[in-house]
């Protein structure tokens, strides 16, 4: 990472520095404009100026970021610049989907170009250092925060952590269009307890290294030089303090070189967690444990010295990980070049940025139904035919751009631009919002009423008649319904309900009473349960937080220039209770039968009570990993395996695009190895790609497996090359029923 000179200026340093500077390279705060209460501490120019606080987050501009870096650099004893995170989780001034929107591409390519497109701004306006990718594992809709993850499944969210760093980094942290990466949260913070957010973690060896590490380790392989610890505690250990993860599993197995900042305050948290009687027992153990810097809670200022200075604590331990942080500082070139460039204007997306935003939107939409109008879909849905065959006659989407059909526009979140970007836009502005009423005004004039109805939140029916009204005067109804983006998804919104909040299931029932076609856009941070909507509403598109592109990009789905291609990167359920809810659950020893549709509505499972079941709700989701609808139909056949020369073996499909449009399909494969010392998941994903086929057009699609990818995990051990036979699914999402069979032996794959 660093060169020799590099090491040798940092040891002259490290021999220049006084303890209290030492220390301050081990401290982040935000700025004074944000600090709450807790620490209390000089201003920020005090405190640079003496070389006591080597790095700062959520300060952005390039002036003001330049105004402080001077102080450090021209007025600091030591001249070391600063480091500036931010948390750029989705784009920065362009903002794009969220994460899980992001995800749903389920586009490598895409997501290294949108993070490609925040690292250049970011660094414009100062920022050399972002706090993404949040790569938690997410299983649990309840959970806030799965709105900032890839969702359920490692295989997707480890390629996807590759690709943000990618994006992020470019080919080298010098280039001044890069920022240093840092991936959270480790570990595990995605399967807390009941959702909650900040609860507990309690997992096994095995579970923890088979599905929630591999994201993690996959960005520190692609060179994030940064790591975030999680405010939960891991197996009774907070992150912070805990040694196995921070330094054991990080340091030593993976060869982590970089630094490790605490989350917000957690240092200091360390003893309401109990594990820490006094501030002194906290900074002590979170540096122990392998935590270098302290993010604002000044802890590792107040009560280091005296540990270091009675010989509680040796200076070795605060020497190296300060020696981590300027290492980094040294990879991004910031002894060099501290300084942003602040002649330039206040960074303006671009048509090109637009492009991409736009792009990047469409390609989340899920469309998760798409049916004729006024048929009532039977649920469950499951095993099913999922919804209508696209290009089957009399589908409400796409809408017809000739027709001329009065569109009515219903819904608090058609025409709120904030909503559009979601939880967490970090520079975004909602003045480059394009919203959804927006852009069907541009295209459609006075075709287009709009009535808001409700409010996201609302308990007053007062607005729904005038939106049946409007409702009734339509050819066709849209609405645009889903959660409050800023207050109800990201951190702290756990929630125990998954359904359209306030009042606006009442609305769509209202609404959906005046008979006329409805087409249902819901933005959410999470998956929602929409049992009623899913039985009575024609067509619904899980759009997210689309970002700034929101409008333009739904119209042009909506309107058949955009074919839906986004597939689900976490499973909808029908209830709350199943929760958490994932395609990759292991088979019980009394796997329920699955749904059977010629059985009787209530005993789809048949009459056998006691098997791992619910007696109130099925076990599948309304809609599973991997679902998605398109505008046009792909054909799947001669599914196939062999074993290649080269020792690995070759997953074959032939899918060809029998529909009349030309689209995106994400070409899924899934596995599940039949016998094994321990229980593995019934189906899990292990690979996909991502094809562009024109109507006609048929695609031979192959993927190609190494013993490695189909490794398993017993407690820390991974075995590798385990005797047995699998069997291997390849299709449109993990509904796919086109399945082959091979199996290893000694080594070699055999297909069977
Ligand atoms: C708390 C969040 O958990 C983390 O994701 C974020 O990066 C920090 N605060 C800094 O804002």
């Amino acid at each position: 990472m660093t060169t020799p000179a590099q090491e040798a200026r940092i040891d002259f340093l490290l021999g220049q520095m006084i303890l209290d500077e030492k220390l301050g390279q081990l401290t982040q705060f935000a700025s004074e404009i944000f600090t709450g209460p807790g620490f209390q501490r000089a201003s920020d120019e005090e405190m640079i100026r003496k070389g006591q606080m080597g790095s700062m987050l959520g300060v952005v501009g390039a002036s003001v970021v330049n105004r402080l870096q001077h102080i450090a650099v021209d007025e600091s004893r030591l001249h070391i610049p600063l480091i500036f995170g931010f948390d750029v989780i989705h784009g920065h001034r362009t903002i794009f989907p969220i994460p899980l929107g992001l995800a749903a591409s389920f586009d490598p390519a895409l997501i290294e170009a949108t993070s490609r497109t925040a690292a250049a701004e970011a660094r414009a306006d100062g920022i050399q250092w972002v706090f993404s990718p949040m790569v938690d594992i997410a299983r649990d809709a309840r959970w806030g925060r799965i709105a900032e993850s890839a969702g359920e499944d490692p295989f997707l969210g480890s390629e996807l952590a590759r690709a943000y760093v990618r994006g992020y980094q470019g080919a080298s942290l010098l280039d001044a269009n890069s920022v240093a990466a840092c991936v959270k949260h480790f570990a595990a913070y995605g399967a807390v307890v009941a959702g909650r957010d900040y609860n507990t973690v309690d997992m096994s060896e095995t579970q923890l290294r088979q599905t929630y590490l591999p994201p993690y380790r996959a960005a520190i392989e692609a060179g994030a030089p940064t790591v975030m610890t999680s405010f939960n505690t891991l197996n009774g250990i907070p992150s912070s303090a805990n040694k196995t993860l921070l330094t054991g599993i990080l340091r030593q197995e993976w060869g982590f070189n970089g630094f490790t900042v605490s989350d917000w305050g957690a240092v200091r948290e360390l003893i309401p967690h109990g594990i820490a009687a006094t501030p002194a027992e906290a900074a002590s153990s979170a540096l122990e444990a392998g935590t270098d810097m302290d993010m604002e809670s000044g802890t590792y200022r107040e009560a280091l010295p005296d540990l270091v200075r009675s010989g509680r604590l040796p200076i070795a331990l605060v020497d190296s990980a300060v020696r981590r942080i300027l290492q980094v500082k040294f990879s991004l070139g910031l002894f060099d070049q501290p300084y942003a460039n602040a002649s330039l204007p206040k960074y303006q997306s671009s048509p090109a940025d637009r492009a991409l935003a736009r792009r990047a939107a469409e390609e989340s939409f899920v469309l998760l139904k798409n049916d004729p109008p006024n048929v009532e879909t039977a649920v469950p849905l499951t095993g099913a035919p999922l919804s209508h065959a696209p290009d089957e006659q009399g589908v409400l989407l796409p809408l017809n751009p000739a027709s001329r059909q009065k569109i009515t526009l219903i819904g608090p979140l058609a025409d709120d631009s904030a909503q559009m970007l979601g939880p967490w836009s970090a520079a975004g502005d909602p003045h480059d919002v394009i919203t959804l009423r927006q852009a069907l005004e541009a295209r459609l004039g006075s075709g287009l009423t709009y009535v808001r109805g409700t409010n996201i939140r609302d308990t007053s029916n007062a607005g729904f008649d005038s939106a049946v009204d409007a409702a009734r005067h339509a050819d066709i109804v849209i609405l645009a319904l889903g959660e409050d983006g800023p207050t109800m998804t990201g951190e702290a919104t756990s929630r125990t309900r998954l359904d359209l909040p306030g009042n606006q299931e009442q609305l769509l029932e209202e609404v959906a009473k005046s008979g006329k076609p409805i087409i249902l856009i819901v933005f959410s941070g999470r998956p929602l349960a929409l049992p009623w909507a899913t039985r009575h509403i024609p067509v619904i598109l899980a759009a997210w937080f689309p970002g700034i592109e929101a409008g333009p990009a739904l119209a042009a789905t909506l309107f058949g220039e955009s074919v839906p291609s986004g597939k689900l990167p976490a499973e909808f359920p029908y209830s709350v209770g199943q929760e958490p809810l994932y395609l990759a659950q292991l088979p019980t020893g009394r796997p329920a039968d699955g749904i059977d549709l010629s059985r009787p509505p209530g005993n789809e499972y048949g009459d056998e009570k006691s098997h791992s079941r619910y007696i109130d709700e099925f076990n599948e989701p309304v809609y599973p990993f991997g679902w998605g609808l398109s505008y046009t139909a792909f054909h799947y056949s001669n599914v196939r395996a062999h074993a290649t020369a080269d020792g690995k073996l070759a997953v074959e499909a032939d899918v060809t695009n029998s529909g009349s449009r030309k689209a995106d399909e994400v070409v899924q494969l899934y596995f599940h190895r039949k016998a094994a010392p321990l229980e593995q998941p019934s189906r899990e994903l292990k690979g996909f790609q991502r094809i562009t086929l024109a109507p006609g057009e048929f695609r031979h699609v192959v993927f190609q497996l190494t013993q490695r990818d189909i490794a398993f995990y017993s407690a820390k051990d991974l075995i590798v090359g385990h005797n047995g036979e699998f069997d291997l699914w390849v299709g449109s999402s993990s509904a796919a029923k086109q399945e082959v069979h091979a199996s290893s032996q000694a080594g070699s794959f055999h297909s069977r």
